[in-house]
């Protein structure tokens, strides 16, 4: 576990100094007053040029501080809040790889065009834990390591730190907490994880924060008709369930938000198998699910204004003699009639029910995320979530918040056209197109069951999993959306 606090330079115990410096700066320009030139073991010739990703590391003499790290962060104008966010995240690695328990970062010299201050420390926070992150719980033969980075200490210039930089610093660790948690959900593999068990972690982390959580089991589920959860599920011997997460919010007139995420525990592909190779991966189709549920967890301990309520139909799709079949028809939710091309579409069967049953909600904004579809990956690598909608200020308004926190969307269309590939000899519509366009017509699909209200539809199957591990996204789960869809409450 890392700490993250804001201290005053009188209060520093880390022994470890990172101070940050633009090009063109002096090593002379960027020493604070509590670290004097005379002190440092420093071969002249050494110069510290501010370019991206330089380091020095500088012995210091006489001081609590026994040394300092000089990271440069390049041309000023090009620094961003994410590249500086990457920048602390491989600092931090970096120093718990060298076994330091603590570190202080001297953020206050780091202005970012367009950026309070507050944001600069908040992202500073937020990398730490997300940069640090492992998923343990099955490693037994693992040497136990001692040293952790356990405390990171980032420095304020004033005494009683400005109330902003307190908020943002909480506010970005809390996201983080949330983030941490999502990706546990997501890392746990299958046989660890059925529905039942990812409403058991989720009922568990809304005790603890007071959140009412409702679950509708196969029971209630049977009784209300919700024939794509239900037929989903048929295959599996682990029962279906739609989790129900309702945050109050205390507002003047308060928006109705609801966040809905595919809960696939494990996606085989159903009777429609898929082959070994995409199937491995499966265990990751609840990122949404996941995503959603600490969005909501997180709008609560944050106090957000508004109502905000999370559904998360939960299934595992498996192939056998009772399970949905190609060919079948299935009366969803809503009354309206699907007929099965391929059971391995069937994230969007499971949303549909969960975005019809939010018609209950009279929400204001719904949002969707989903590991939909496996052309998202076609389109835009896993640089960037696919995002569609009815509402263009909702989307843009995604769109610039994603750009701003690092979790990058791009808008696919949704014309009416599309709509003529889904349909169906049969019943009022197929579950696939045969027509390519595979994430815009799962979309399309979806957009056939909303209630009436602004809906964005946003698609992470290609960036809910890291394949190589970024800066501060390990291998695994990546936790994407969470950051996002706060960031979007919050700002509503
Ligand atoms: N869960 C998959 C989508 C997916 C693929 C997520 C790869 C993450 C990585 C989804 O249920 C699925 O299988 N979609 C099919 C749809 C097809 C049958 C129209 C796909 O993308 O191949
Ligand atoms: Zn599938
Ligand atoms: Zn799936």
């Amino acid at each position: 576990m890392t700490t993250t606090v804001l201290v005053h330079k009188s209060e520093i115990t880390a022994e470890t100094l990172v101070l940050f410096g633009f090009k063109g700066a002096s090593l002379q320009s960027l020493l604070p007053d509590y670290v004097a030139k005379s002190q440092l073991c420093i071969d002249e010739s050494i110069v510290f040029k501010g370019e991206q990703n330089e380091r020095k590391m500088i012995v210091v003499r006489n001081n609590k501080i026994k040394r300092v790290l000089v990271i440069g962060l390049g041309s000023k104008s090009d620094v961003s809040l994410i590249s500086f966010k990457n920048v602390c995240a491989e600092i931090y690695k970096l120093i718990q790889k060298e076994n330091y328990q603590s570190v202080a970062l001297h953020c206050s010299s780091v202005t970012i065009k367009g950026s309070a201050i507050e944001e600069v420390y908040a992202v500073a926070a937020e990398c730490a834990p997300l940069a640090l992150y492992s998923f343990r719980r099955f490693k037994t033969l693992e040497e136990k390591k001692t040293k952790y980075l356990s405390r990171i200490e980032l420095i304020v210039a004033e005494k009683g730190s400005k109330r902003l930089i307190v908020e943002a610093v909480q506010r970005a660790s809390l996201i983080a907490n949330s983030i941490v948690h999502a990706r546990d959900l997501i890392n746990e593999p299958a046989n660890y994880l059925t529905p039942k068990d990812f409403v058991k972690r989720i009922q568990q982390r809304a005790r603890e924060v007071k959140l009412t959580v409702d679950v509708l089991d196969e029971k209630e589920l049977k009784q209300k008709k919700m024939g794509g959860i239900l037929a989903v599920a048929s295959g599996s011997v682990n029962k279906p369930a739609l989790l129900v997460l309702k945050h109050k919010g205390s507002g003047k007139n308060k928006k109705t938000v609801c966040l809905v995420g595919k809960g696939v525990c494990f996606d085989s592909g159903g009777l429609s198998l898929k082959p070994a190779k995409s199937m491995m991966s499966m265990k990751y189709d609840m990122a949404g699910g996941a995503a959603c549920a600490e969005a909501v967890i997180a709008a609560h301990r944050l106090n957000v204004k508004h109502d905000v309520i999370g559904l998360v139909p939960l299934v595992e799709n498996a192939p056998d003699g009772k399970a949905y079949r190609p060919g079948d028809v299935l009366t969803m939710y809503s009354g309206s009639t699907v007929e099965v091309f391929n059971t391995d579409a069937e994230g969007r069967l499971i949303l549909a029910d969960a975005l019809s049953y939010a018609k209950k909600y009279n929400p204001d904004i719904v949002c969707d995320l989903a590991t939909l579809t496996g052309a998202a990956k076609i389109c835009l690598g896993d640089k960037a979530a696919a995002i569609m909608g009815n509402d263009q200020q909702l989307i843009n308004t995604l769109i610039a918040i994603g750009e701003k926190k690092g979790e990058r969307l791009w808008q696919l269309p949704l014309w009416d056209e599309y709509l003529d590939d889904l349909k169906s000899d049969i019943a009022d519509c197929k579950n696939i197109s045969l027509k390519g366009a595979g994430t815009i017509t799962a979309g399309k699909f979806l957009s056939q069951f909303i209630p009436k209200a602004k809906w964005a539809h946003i698609d992470i199957a290609a960036v809910a999993w890291e394949e190589e591990g970024k800066a501060y996204t390990p291998k695994g789960g990546s936790g994407f959306g969470v950051c996002l869809l706060v960031s979007y409450l919050l700002s509503l």
